[in-house]
């Protein structure tokens, strides 16, 4: 596995060229839109990165862009690897495996989610707190190479308290309701059932999705910094009477991406690295 993070970290390096990044996007629903306020883009697809799986869902498409986004070098991944899709965990973070070897310090995501705390809205935005991952597989499991993390990394501070402080100050300024909440990582594909949003609501969950805890545990084993948005895109529980679909998360996302996107440019601009 070492070998392999380092080939594709290496051929990054020889196709980009100059000073590497030392910020990660991982642009899932929400953040598409954030491309365009990418300066000097450099679009690497997917099937061109060796050891790079290849994306397959609807509206995720798969490319690494490399440029400067509030005047800072970033690398922003255009289409993730869900669970759901096939991908063993390993696969679903190696991006973020190769992201360290290239000097990445601090990871920025975003997701769709559907909301079980009864004072969210569809179409707000949410700084993920915490998570608690009901993940069938780790993506830690297994052999712990010592040059990746430690064998035991905790998990205390999943999410940056810095970048959380950040993102409410931000949003203040801008006039953005940014709630606070725990996600719920989940394989999906289905969306829940009302007695399972009931489930994740009373085991301390505020939104549910099928992303970003894989990725932030190994970003964590790591030892970067993350902030982490999710976008409620539905509502469930057991009074709720809405069926969600893939369609109605994409037209909440789009309520919600002009939140996402100044939040996270303005976090870009400000993080010292
Ligand atoms: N459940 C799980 N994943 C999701 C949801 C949901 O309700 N909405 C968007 N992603």
């Amino acid at each position: 596995m070492l070998e392999k993070i380092n080939q594709t970290a290496e051929y990054l390096r020889q196709r980009v060229g100059g000073e590497m990044p030392r910020i990660a996007i991982i642009l899932g629903t929400g953040l598409g839109p954030l491309v365009d306020s990418i300066e000097n883009k450099v679009f690497i697809p997917y099937s061109e990165i060796p050891n790079f799986p290849v994306s397959t869902v609807e509206g995720h498409s798969g490319n690494l862009i490399f440029g400067i986004l509030g005047g800072k070098p970033v690398i922003a991944m255009q289409g993730r690897f869900h669970y759901y899709e096939g991908y063993d965990m390993k696969t679903v973070t190696f991006p973020v495996r190769v992201f360290k070897a290239l000097g990445v310090e601090i990871l920025f995501v975003s997701n769709a989610s559907g909301g079980m705390n009864k004072e969210f809205a569809v179409g707000e935005v949410m700084t993920i707190t915490d998570h608690i991952n009901l993940f069938p597989e780790h993506p830690l499991r297994g052999r712990n190479y010592n040059e990746l993390g430690t064998r035991f990394p905790a998990m205390t501070y999943a999410y940056d308290r810095e970048l959380m402080a950040m993102a409410d100050a931000i949003a203040e300024e801008k006039g953005i309701r940014l709630m606070h909440g725990v996600y719920v990582g989940v394989t999906g594909p289905t969306f829940e059932t009302p007695a399972e949003y009931e489930y994740y609501r009373i085991i301390g969950g505020d939104c549910v999705g099928m992303s970003t805890v894989p990725e932030v545990i190994v970003a964590n084993h790591a030892g970067m910094r993350v902030y982490g948005i999710s976008v409620i895109t539905d509502l469930g529980g057991k009074d709720v009477t809405q069926v969600p679909t893939h369609e109605e998360v994409q037209q909440a996302a789009v309520i919600a991406q002009p939140k996402c996107l100044t939040i996270m440019e303005e976090l870009v601009a400000r993080v010292k690295l």
